[in-house]
């Protein structure tokens, strides 16, 4: 039985929520959720809001799946756990096998991982290793772009490049580089969309130059910059950068967590979207549609091979988790799939993304919004108080403004700032788009009056 929302809200007092402001500790009065169902999720005051981030990006194939709870349940009663040192399961191994032949090219071989952080980690650590094996110690540097999100452990939050996080916390700032991100919003008027493209790339192959190919080990990018804003890169960025990370022997990780597991339309989007086949994909979210928590990192052959020296003894990779490759996870893992391939979820989420980024167009409207983006069933909508204003993340109060509204009338948005960044689970339907779209706009008109009546905004 659920307790009264105000006794939940007080105990919820005592968990540290993620980026709590611990000047506020004790001070919060979180919706409290109590149910969810398909795209809906349910609050203690018997309100039905549209779950439009779908949890984190990841409630990928919709809340309340009976026949998910059941492949949890029988793998529960089968064997809850084992050693993953030392033995193997069949639903972990049997989710190797699927990723395996799910990943573009030779990336035949799946690192498993309790999240999207310990995959990037886990990542980043095997190319560290790789280079340590191969006798390229000195080749250690990592580069990543501004407004890139890649995780919370101290080296996936070190990677990742949005300012606003990095607040009274230390960074492995010998070892990462930051480049700016490729956003199409902020190319100069006057340059053209060639020229913009050559920039984007020129900026990683001048950080290479600059900090020397022999130091650089790995390029890491998100196809999508997800929670830096919905960023899609000019049309053929990621394949240029891959070239320019092969030309100087850099890896290429391409950080998946969010783009993954049917998003973008597709069960891995950087070979099908952006026509690139990278060294190492890294994935979570979807990966279990959030039932259970899981990460992975998929490594190419090619790489897995060069550990073939004879002249060493071993070649020990000694990273891991209690609960790589779990096997409830992996149970989990292996339905999520079944049910995104039996329903046609990448097709529904092509099909209906297509149908979403037409509809949420039509914010454009409204005078406060200044830019609409985004791909298949990951959008975000940008707001300016400040017209032309170069950082836009000032504007933050707005953000908050729009999640109330929409929350009252049914929808929650992820309010990044001055930004609404959506992606609805992926059983969404059009009609079910159209009610979403419907609120979002109400929302961000209502936004927008509060800001006038306050003098916050002033160009109408
Ligand atoms: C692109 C990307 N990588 C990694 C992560 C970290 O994943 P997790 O929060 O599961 O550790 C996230 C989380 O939002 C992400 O968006």
């Amino acid at each position: 039985m659920n307790n009264p929302t105000s006794q939940v809200q007080k105990q919820d007092n005592l968990f540290i929520h993620p980026w709590d402001n611990f000047q506020n500790l004790g001070n919060n009065q979180r919706t409290v959720v109590e149910k969810g169902d398909g795209i809906y999720l349910y609050d203690s005051q018997g309100n039905r809001l549209i779950d439009g981030p779908s949890g984190m990006w990841c409630v990928n194939i919709g809340h309340g799946r009976k026949e998910m709870a059941q492949a949890i349940y029988d793998q529960v009663m089968q064997l809850p756990f084992t050693s993953p040192w030392s033995m193997a399961t069949s639903p972990a191994a049997q989710f190797s096998e699927a990723l395996a032949a799910e990943g573009p090219g030779d990336l035949n071989h799946a690192f498993l991982t309790t999240c999207g952080s310990t995959a990037v980690d886990s990542a980043l650590r095997f190319v560290q290793f790789y280079n340590n094996y191969r006798g390229k110690p000195e080749k250690k540097k990592i580069i990543s772009r501004l407004k890139g999100y890649h995780g919370s452990t101290y080296l996936s939050a070190s990677v990742s490049g949005k300012e606003r996080d990095k607040n009274y916390l230390d960074f492995a700032t010998d070892l990462v580089h930051h480049i700016p991100a490729p956003h199409p919003l902020f190319k100069p008027e006057q340059m053209t969309d060639a020229d913009f493209l050559d920039q984007c790339v020129a900026d990683l192959e001048n950080k290479i130059i600059e900090l020397g190919a022999d130091k650089v080990a790995v390029f890491v990018a998100e196809p999508i910059l997800a929670s830096g804003g919905v960023i899609v890169p000019p049309k053929g960025y990621h394949k240029r950068c891959l070239d320019v990370c092969h030309q100087y022997d850099v890896l290429y990780i391409s950080d998946e967590v969010v783009t993954s597991f049917g998003r973008l339309g597709h069960i891995f989007a950087s070979e099908a979207v952006f026509d690139i086949v990278p060294d190492i994909i890294t994935t979570a979210k979807g990966l279990t549609s959030a039932y259970i928590p899981m990460g992975a990192f998929l490594v190419s052959d090619r790489l897995l091979n060069e550990f073939n020296n004879p002249d060493l003894e071993s070649a020990i990779f000694s990273n891991g988790f209690t609960y790589s490759g779990h096997p409830v996870a992996a149970a989990a893992g292996l339905k999520n799939l079944e049910i995104i391939k039996r329903e046609k979820l990448c097709e529904n989420a092509r099909e209906v993304g297509a149908y979403f980024q037409q509809r949420i167009k039509s914010l454009y409207d409204i005078p406060i919004v200044r830019d609409v983006r985004g791909l298949g069933l990951m959008a975000c909508v940008e707001c300016e108080l400040t017209k032309g204003a170069d950082d836009l993340e000032m504007d933050y109060e707005i953000g908050e403004r729009i999640d109330q509204h929409c929350q009252a009338m049914g929808l929650i948005v992820r309010p990044l700032a001055n930004m609404c960044v959506l992606s609805p689970p992926l059983i969404i339907t059009k009609a079910q788009v159209d009610d979403l779209v419907d609120i979002l706009y109400k929302g961000v008109e209502l936004a927008m009056q509060d800001c006038i009546a306050d003098g916050t905004f002033k160009s109408v």
